[in-house]
């Protein structure tokens, strides 16, 4: 019985990060769907889409020499990329910027969401 005790604390204990870590990972791959657009390496180049390194935290529409939308322009005014407004926006583009350049059509899958945030934050 003490012995089942502890396996279940030790479990609960590292279930946690082991989840962390995998999400991340996880993440990485569903951010394949980002990579036709956008590199996230610090100092990657522009692509369709401006690079993503260190994202989460961001100023919105802050890469030197990316022609951003006119809806974006507007926008970015005083945002940053919070972690609650990048799920807005990778959840449903058009909510966000309604007139903006991004063709994707959003991510739905909660979990691959939550997966995408873990690996962003990494990429800093
Ligand atoms: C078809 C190309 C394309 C794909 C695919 C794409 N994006 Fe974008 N992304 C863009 C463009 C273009 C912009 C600039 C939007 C604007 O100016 O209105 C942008 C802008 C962004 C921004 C704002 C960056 C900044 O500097 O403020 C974020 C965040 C972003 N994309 C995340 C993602 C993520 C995450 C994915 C994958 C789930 C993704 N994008 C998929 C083209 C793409």
């Amino acid at each position: 019985m003490r012995r089942l005790t502890l396996a279940i604390v030790t479990g609960l204990a590292i279930a946690p990060f082991a989840a962390q870590a995998q999400d991340a990972a996880a993440g990485g791959r569903v951010f394949n769907q980002c990579r036709a657009c956008h590199t996230i390496d610090a100092g990657g180049r522009n692509g369709v889409g401006p690079n993503l390194h260190g994202i989460v935290g961001r100023a919105a529409g802050s890469i030197e020499g990316f022609r951003y939308s006119a809806n974006m322009q507007e926008w970015r005014q005083g945002q940053t990329w919070t972690e609650e407004n990048l799920r807005r926006y990778i959840t449903n583009p058009k909510d966000v910027l309604p007139r903006g350049s991004m063709s994707y059509p959003g991510l739905r899958n909660e979990q691959q969401l939550n997966d995408l945030i873990a690996y962003l934050k990494t990429q800093s």
